[in-house]
């Protein structure tokens, strides 16, 4: 990316003004919607009103309180990396940082996103290793922290630069090998890292039972389309791996480092690009969202806090796009402090909210496909509905009963640690589909539930409820959904019940 990094100085195009109208404009919002519920506070209260996370890239140095406060994710931004953790042989070391990482995202009630284990870049002692000692390396790390890694970058930046379509050529890379050239990694006499790096990460997840999501994450894969209206090749063969590949990952990664680069600019196509890596059934996050707030003068955006209000909308707009983290809390702290691209200013622990922060937030705030709402009030009808009068020689429409195959069940897998537990709830559909559940289950005491994805929850111990978030109420007959949770104690012998509507 360094190559790609614009390093044009210019005056702060935020202006104090906008903000300003910004913030006095959101107010108005939050009077004229009175009495709806009030609008909240925090990035992560209304990402998880929304149903996703709202995350940040961290580092041991910087876990200061608004970490906790305004994200409900952590990505460690160097600190697991193979160039710090990991040995020539496939082993680990120096694990102290990414161990308080996951321990502070874990007392925030944070998800972590593992990153990364097959990488070109800050590959470390594993420079030019063999597939062998890849798959040791990715044993290792993933068994290391279990389920309290929700999602792990198995493979990060395989794609070429320049919008080719083409992989990269280089470590680990060169250990692809399409024996006859017809661009199928699946023939005799043919390695395919991709592949064989999300085979190995999949049979340790299932031999441990763990939770964990499996993602391919990269850069300039965003729109449909590049600056322009060129297709975006590289999108399209990250499409392609997903596809072929889709039984061993579970999740893509829009890194969404936007910049000036053509190809990396946001395009009007960001939500349908989205929405077809959606449509083959992973879940789609944004993984290290930046905004280069030069980027007005190139997209057809008009300024940073718009272009960050676009890029959450078409997240919000995609059920299964599930997650947003930022590069970074401020600028002056980030990797690229020079583009000015984050939510806040300041350092250190004192930071102050950019207009493109209150965008974030407002957006996260309307929630999933909003509708606009209604400017008068809805108006009750004078004449209440009467039923029909009853035709005496029509006889009575017939009463089915209750039918005891439909309705659904649930089942608990849980993955447990000293002092702690993943839950991952299936529920699934009896012989008539559902439009929606609940699963009740009560908890040993001392237990309790600290973190919950893919459903609502009500009560954190005792008799605890989960219901279906709007993208997963909807479940054909003999299917199945999953969701789970996070807590700290002890959590045997959970009967959950499950009741469909
Ligand atoms: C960056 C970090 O932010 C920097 O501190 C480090 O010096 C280099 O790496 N894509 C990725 C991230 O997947 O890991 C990179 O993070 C940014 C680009």
């Amino acid at each position: 990316m360094t190559s790609d990094l614009r390093q044009r100085k210019k005056a702060a195009r935020i202006a104090l003004p906008t903000a300003v109208l910004l913030l006095i404009g959101s107010a108005v919002v939050v009077q004229s919607s009175a009495p709806a519920a009030a609008a909240e506070t925090t990035l992560r209260a209304a990402a998880a009103k929304a149903g996703l996370f709202f995350g940040v890239a961290a580092s041991p140095n910087r876990l200061y309180p608004i970490v906790g406060q305004e994200f409900s994710q952590l990505t460690p931004e160097n600190d697991m990396k193979p160039d710090r953790i990991a040995t020539s042989s496939g082993g680990l070391q120096n694990t102290s940082g990414a161990d308080t990482l996951v321990n502070h995202a874990q007392s925030n009630n944070m998800l972590v996103r593992g990153h990364t284990l097959v990488w070109h870049s800050q590959a470390g002692a594993l420079q030019g290793a063999s597939q062998a000692t890849l798959n040791t390396f990715i044993g290792n790390a993933i068994n290391r922290w279990g389920s309290r890694i929700a999602y792990w970058d198995v493979v990060n930046e395989a794609l070429e630069d320049n919008n080719t379509g083409r992989r990269r050529n280089q470590w680990p890379h060169t250990m692809n090998r399409d024996a006859n050239g017809d661009g199928d990694f699946f023939d005799a006499g043919d390695t395919d890292v991709i592949r064989d790096s999300f085979i190995r990460a999949k049979q340790v997840v299932q031999a441990g039972g763990l939770t964990t999501k499996l993602c391919i994450n990269d850069y300039d894969v965003d729109g449909l389309t590049v600056q322009g209206g060129t297709p975006n090749r590289k999108a399209d063969a990250l499409y392609d791996i997903v596809r072929n590949y889709r039984q061993y990952i579970d999740c893509v990664g829009f890194q969404a480092h936007f910049n000036d680069n053509p190809n990396s600019i946001i395009t009007n196509d960001l939500q349908a690009n989205i929405q077809r890596f959606a449509d083959l059934g992973v879940e789609v996050h944004i993984t290290e969202l930046d905004i280069d707030d030069d980027l007005s003068n190139n997209d057809i955006g008009t300024g940073q806090a718009e272009n960050y209000r676009k890029v959450v909308r078409a997240c919000l707009n995609v059920a299964q796009c599930t997650g947003i983290t930022v590069w970074g809390i401020s600028d002056s702290e980030s990797w690229r402090s020079s583009e000015r691209g984050l939510l806040f200013t300041g350092g250190n622990g004192s930071y102050q909210k950019k207009a493109a922060y209150h965008a974030v937030l407002d957006e996260l705030n309307k929630g999933r496909n909003p509708t606009a709402p209604p400017t008068t009030p809805p108006v009750t009808p004078t004449v209440p509905p009467t039923t029909p009068p009853v035709d005496p020689t029509t006889p009575p429409p017939p009463t089915t009963p209750p039918n005891p195959t439909t309705g659904c069940s649930a089942t608990v897998s849980l993955d447990s640690w000293t002092g702690g537990f993943v839950a991952t709830v299936r529920v699934t559909a009896g012989s008539a589909p559902i439009s929606g559940w609940s699963v009740q289950l009560t908890l040993p005491s001392g237990a309790s539930v600290t973190n919950t994805w893919n459903a609502n929850r009500t009560g954190t111990s005792g008799t605890v409820r989960f219901s279906n978030v709007s993208y997963n109420g909807s479940v054909n007959a003999g299917q199945y959904t999953e969701f789970g949770f996070q807590g700290v104690g002890t959590a045997t012998g959970l009967t959950p019940v499950c009741t469909a509507s």
